[in-house]
C-alpha cells in the first residue's frame, strides 16, 4: 500500500467556476483520488479557494460586500459546488486561513535567513483620486505588445504577455477609471529566483517521467530571456497575509501584505494542517505527509492543474521549497491539461461565456457531466465542448452502452428467473473468452488509470462496457430460456456479477451511477477485481439483487437545442 498525497490547482474565490476550469484540475485529480482509494492506497487530496490578490478585492467591491464576508461566502458556494460534483476531497481549505497566515510568513522568514529575499525600493503606480497604489488588476491599459486596449496590470488576456502595471500604455484605475496617476516609490520583497536556478533545473531533469506539456513549459520559463526572474512576492494591498518574518515584524513592510502567488501553492500545505485541525488530530497527522523528515519520505505527492499554473508549480513553489531549506515535500508527478473550448469560441469567466458549475448542475446529474468532461479532457491538446458532442456522448455511452447493459440484464432476470441470483449452468467458452478479454482490459485500465491517461482510460472503461453488451447479445438469454434455462441462468449469473465489477471500475468516473448499480446488486463488495474470474463470482446462487432505476436518460434534441441557446449568450 503506498501513501499518495493529491492536490488540484486551488480556484479563485472570484464567481462560480466553469466547466473548463473544473476539468483542467479539480476533476482529474478527483478522479485520480477515487482510483488510488479503490486501490487500497492510502490516500489524501487536498483542496481550496484561492481568497487573496486584487481579483478578489475587486469582486468583493463590485458585489458591494467587506471582502472577508465574500470570501466566506463565496468559499461555502464553491464547497457545495465541489460536494455537487461529488469531489472527493479530504479537506477543502481557505488560502485565508490562519494556518497559511503562519505557514506563509514561515518560509518568508526563511527565505530571508537563507538571505533570498532582497528588499527593493521600487516605483508603482499610484492613484491620487483613489488614494492608493494600483497594483496588478487594478490597473487598465493598453497592452504594449499587442495592442489589446484592456490590458491588465499584472497580464494582457489577449497575447498571454506577463506585464507590469508600468508597462502599460495609456493605464487609468480599474477601481474609478481615473487617470489621474503617478509613479511612487514603494519597497517590496522580491524573492532571489535566480539564486536557485541551478536547483530548480536539477530538479526539473530529475524528473524524466513528466508529461511533455509541463516539462516544456517549466524549461521555456527556465531559459527564456525574461525567464526565472527575480520575482516581488509582496503588495500594497489592504486583502492578504500580512507581510512578517516567521512571527515577527517586518521592518518597513507595515501595512503590506504577500503576492497571492507567493501564498496560495502554500496552501496545499496549510489546507492539509486545516484537514488534521478539523479532524481533532495533531500536527504530526499533517507533517506525516508533508515533512519528510517526519514521515513523509515514502509519499508520492501528485500535483493537478492548467497549463498556465505551470510557471508557478515547476519554479516559483519550488524555489520558496528548496529555499526553506526544510524537508518539505516536493511534486513528484504534475498534471497539466489543456484548454477546454466552448461552442466555438473560448469559456470566459470575465465573459460569463459557457456552462457554469452551478448552471451544469441545474440541468443534469454530476455523472453525465463527470463522464463527458473526463473522456473529453484536454489533455495533448486543447478540445471543445459542444451540445452535439455531449448528447451524442451521454445518449451513446452511458445511456446505450452502460445503461442498458444493466436494464436489460436485471429487467430480463427479474421477470423470466426471479429476483435472486440463478444456479443453474456452467460457463461454456463464450463466458471464458469473455472473462480472458474483460482481465486483459482490466489490467490495461489500472495502467492507464495510474498514468492519468485519463482520455485512453475513459476509452478503456466505454469499451469494458461494450464487451458486456456484445456478450449479452450474442449470448441471447432471451431465447436460451426457451430451450435450454440453465444456460439463459449461467448467462444472467454472469451478467450480474459483470454489473457489479462495472460498478467498481466506474466509480471512479460517475461514482452515483456505481452507486446505484452495487446497490441493485445488493452488495457492499467494493474491492477490487484484483482477480476477475473470483470477482465474477462474487455474487452467488440465491443472493437477493434488484432491478435499479434507469441510470441514464437521453437528452432529447429539443433539450439540446433549448440549451445551446439558453448558454450562448453571457451570463448575466
Ligand atoms: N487560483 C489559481 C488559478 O485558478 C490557481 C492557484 S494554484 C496554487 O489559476 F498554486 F496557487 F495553489
Ligand atoms: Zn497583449
Amino acid at each position: 500500500m503506498a501513501r499518495i498525497l493529491i492536490t488540484s490547482a486551488i480556484p479563485y474565490i472570484n464567481g462560480i467556476k466553469h466547466l473548463g476550469n473544473l476539468v483542467g484540475s479539480q476533476l482529474p485529480a478527483d478522479l485520480f483520488a477515487r482510483y488510488m482509494r479503490a486501490r487500497g492506497h492510502e490516500v489524501i487530496f487536498i483542496c481550496a479557494t484561492d481568497e487573496h490578490g486584487t481579483p478578489a478585492e475587486l469582486a468583493a467591491a463590485k458585489a458591494g460586500k467587506p471582502v472577508e464576508e465574500y470570501c466566506a461566502e463565496m468559499h461555502e458556494v464553491q464547497k457545495d459546488l465541489a460536494a455537487g460534483f461529488r469531489l472527493s476531497f479530504d479537506h477543502f481549505g481557505r488560502s485565508s486561513s490562519q494556518r497559511n497566515h503562519r505557514l506563509t510568513q514561515h518560509f518568508a522568514g526563511r527565505l530571508a535567513e537563507n538571505g533570498l529575499i532582497q528588499e527593493v525600493s521600487e516605483k508603482q503606480v499610484f492613484s491620487i483620486d483613489d488614494n492608493r497604489f494600483l497594483p496588478d488588476r487594478y490597473i487598465t491599459g493598453t497592452c504594449p505588445n499587442c495592442g489589446n486596449t484592456s490590458a491588465r496590470g499584472d497580464q494582457c488576456e489577449e497575447c498571454t504577455k506577463q506585464l507590469d502595471p508600468t508597462d502599460l500604455i495609456n493605464p487609468r484605475s480599474s477601481i474609478s477609471g481615473s487617470t489621474n496617476l503617478e509613479v511612487r516609490e514603494t519597497k517590496h520583497l522580491y524573492l532571489r529566483q535566480r539564486a536557485l536556478r541551478d536547483k530548480l533545473e536539477a530538479w526539473i531533469d530529475s524528473k524524466t517521467d513528466w508529461p511533455i506539456l509541463t516539462t516544456s513549459i517549466a524549461k521555456k520559463w527556465l531559459n527564456d530571456g525574461d525567464g526565472l526572474q527575480d520575482r516581488g512576492i509582496t503588495r500594497d494591498l489592504y486583502w492578504g497575509i500580512p507581510v512578517k518574518k516567521g512571527d515577527q515584524p517586518w521592518p518597513g513592510m507595515e501595512g503590506k501584505v504577500f503576492y497571492v502567488w507567493f501564498d496560495a501553492p502554500i496552501e496545499y500545505i496549510a489546507g492539509t494542517a486545516e484537514w488534521a485541525d478539523a479532524n481533532g488530530l495533531d500536527d504530526a497527522a499533517w507533517e506525516r505527509w508533508w515533512r519528510t523528515d517526519k514521515g513523509a519520505e515514502d509519499v508520492t505527492y501528485y500535483q493537478f492543474m492548467g497549463k498556465d499554473n505551470v510557471p508557478f508549480h515547476t519554479l516559483s513553489f519550488p524555489a520558496t521549497i528548496l529555499g526553506s531549506g526544510e524537508p518539505w515535500k516536493l511534486v513528484d508527478y504534475l498534471k497539466s491539461f489543456n484548454y477546454l473550448n466552448y461552442d466555438g469560441g473560448q469559456f470566459s469567466t470575465s465573459q460569463g461565456r459557457g456552462v457554469f458549475m452551478d448552471q451544469a448542475l441545474s440541468i443534469l446529474p454530476a455523472d453525465y457531466w463527470r463522464w463527458w468532461l473526463l473522456s473529453h479532457a484536454p489533455e495533448n491538446s486543447d478540445s471543445e465542448f459542444t451540445w452535439e458532442n455531449f448528447q451524442a456522448s451521454v445518449n451513446k455511452d452511458l445511456a446505450d452502452v452502460l445503461g442498458n447493459f444493466v436494464s436489460r440484464v436485471t429487467k430480463f432476470a427479474k421477470s423470466k428467473l426471479g429476483e435472486t441470483v440463478p444456479a443453474g449452468g456452467d460457463f461454456t467458452p463464450a463466458e471464458t473468452a469473455l472473462i480472458a478479454d474483460l482481465g486483459a482490459r482490466i489490467r490495461d485500465y489500472e495502467s492507464l488509470m495510474a498514468q492519468m491517461e485519463v482520455r485512453k482510460a475513459a476509452a478503456e472503461l466505454r469499451a469494458i462496457w461494450v464487451i458486456g453488451n456484445e456478450y449479452l447479445q450474442a449470448a441471447a438469454p432471451w431465447s436460451a430460456v426457451k430451450t435450454d434455462p440453465a444456460r439463459a441462468e449461467a448467462i444472467v449469473r454472469l451478467s450480474l456479477n459483470l454489473i457489479r465489477v462495472y460498478a467498481i471500475l466506474s466509480r471512479p468516473f460517475i461514482p452515483d451511477a456505481a452507486a446505484t448499480m452495487m446497490a441493485a446488486m445488493g452488495s457492499e463488495d467494493w474491492s477490487w477485481p484484483e482477480d476477475v474470474p473470483a470477482a465474477l463470482r462474487t455474487l452467488a446462487p440465491g443472493d437477493a439483487y434488484s432491478v435499479p432505476e434507469n441510470l441514464f436518460r437521453k437528452i432529447t434534441d429539443e433539450e439540446r437545442a433549448d440549451w445551446q441557446q439558453k448558454f450562448s449568450g453571457i451570463r448575466t
